[in-house]
């Protein structure tokens, strides 16, 4: 019997030295360890066949003949695997300097874009951008902005009132109202923007659409003058559309400002000749502005006698219009991915 695993174990020694492959070397192995049916496992059952005296000798036979077919079944499935390794290492090679496959990821909003580059624009000249909630109550979007109830300018704000358990509650129709918000808890001097979203019930058409956007400005300092206001927007104005748009001010009234003061710029269709995209003005409105009533800066408290400062709100729908040449502000939001895709 002990010959037997001994010829067992230099047959299979041999064989394990002379494959070349790791499936060659497994086969082998299998021919010889399988549990079931391997040759030299096989031989292991016959420990119960043999007189007992002879068992205990048999036993340390198998097991060293069974652990050295093992180890070095082991031992030449390393070398092979390093040997393949470095076959892989020699012949496949990958360029790392070769471009991946472009990623389709999505982009911010055109809107939001413009909103971005209207912060950068802003803080810049040393503005912080803030937010105020989009519900509001009277008080802020028009009593302390100087429009009491009754108050005729209160017309031109068509606005969205809350029903029920929420009455008394409106969707603000400006940013207007961060204003006071921004004048109550901090003290001058004051560089804020505010961008956000507002709502009127307008009938939407190619310059309306319900819900829009807009970023409010305010600068509330000692010395601030009209000068600084003009100054301001001609900067602001001019990074946003460049040198050689055509931009005009003009005098206007709101009740929170005075003096008041309107932008506006060449329609980006016609340049200022009248279509349809600008309703045949050639011009399109995109800011109102002036300096804080003194009766605002009260309301906001502060003492009009030490401080003053100008404001502006601007709309960032209706700037990305123009910017781009789009013939419909409702376009923005139709969610066409064939024009959102353009910026
Ligand atoms: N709140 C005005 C509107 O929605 C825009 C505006 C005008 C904002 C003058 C201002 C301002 O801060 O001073 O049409």
């Amino acid at each position: 019997m002990a010959v037997d695993l001994q010829e067992l174990t230099k047959q299979a020694l041999e064989e394990i030295a002379r494959a070349d492959s790791l499936d060659q070397l497994e086969r082998v192995r299998l021919r010889y360890l399988a549990r079931h049916g391997g040759l030299i496992s096989g031989a292991g059952a016959r420990l119960r066949e043999l007189p007992a005296d002879q068992r205990a000798a048999y036993g340390r036979d198998f097991n060293a003949a069974s652990g050295a077919v093992h180890e070095a079944a082991e031992r030449r499935r390393e070398e092979l695997s390093s040997a393949e390794l470095e076959r892989q290492a020699g012949e496949e090679w990958v360029d790392m300097s070769h471009p991946g496959s472009p990623l389709s990821r999505g982009h911010a909003h055109p809107v939001a874009q413009l909103v971005r580059e209207i912060e950068d624009i802003f803080s810049y000249l040393g503005y912080q951008s803030v937010s105020g909630p989009e519900l509001e109550d009277d008080l802020h979007n028009f009593q302390l902005l100087n429009m009491p109830p009754e108050h005729p300018a209160r017309d031109a704000h068509d606005t969205f009132y809350l029903a029920a358990p929420a009455a008394g509650w409106l969707y603000r129709t400006h940013t207007s109202p961060v204003q006071m918000r921004a004048m109550l808890t901090s003290k001058p001097p004051l560089r804020i923007i505010v961008p956000g979203k507002v709502a009127r019930r307008d009938n939407p058409d190619p310059t309306h659409n319900p819900v829009f956007h807009q970023v409010e400005g305010l600068c509330v300092d000692s010395g601030v003058t009209v000068g600084d206001l003009k100054g301001t927007l001609e900067y602001a104005l001019r990074a946003l559309f460049g040198r050689d748009r055509r931009v005009r001010l003009r005098a206007s009234f709101f009740p929170y400002t005075e003096p008041s003061l309107e932008a506006d710029v060449a329609c980006g269709v016609c340049q200022g000749s009248g279509c349809r995209s600008c309703l045949n003005k050639g011009w399109v409105e995109i800011l109102g502005s002036g300096m804080v009533h003194p009766q605002v800066l009260r309301n906001g408290g502060i003492d009009p006698d030490r401080f003053s400062g100008f404001a502006f709100g601007m709309g960032p729908d209706r700037i990305a219009v123009l910017r781009y040449g789009m013939a419909d502000v409702r376009d923005l939001y139709e969610n066409d991915l064939r024009l959102l895709e353009r910026f």
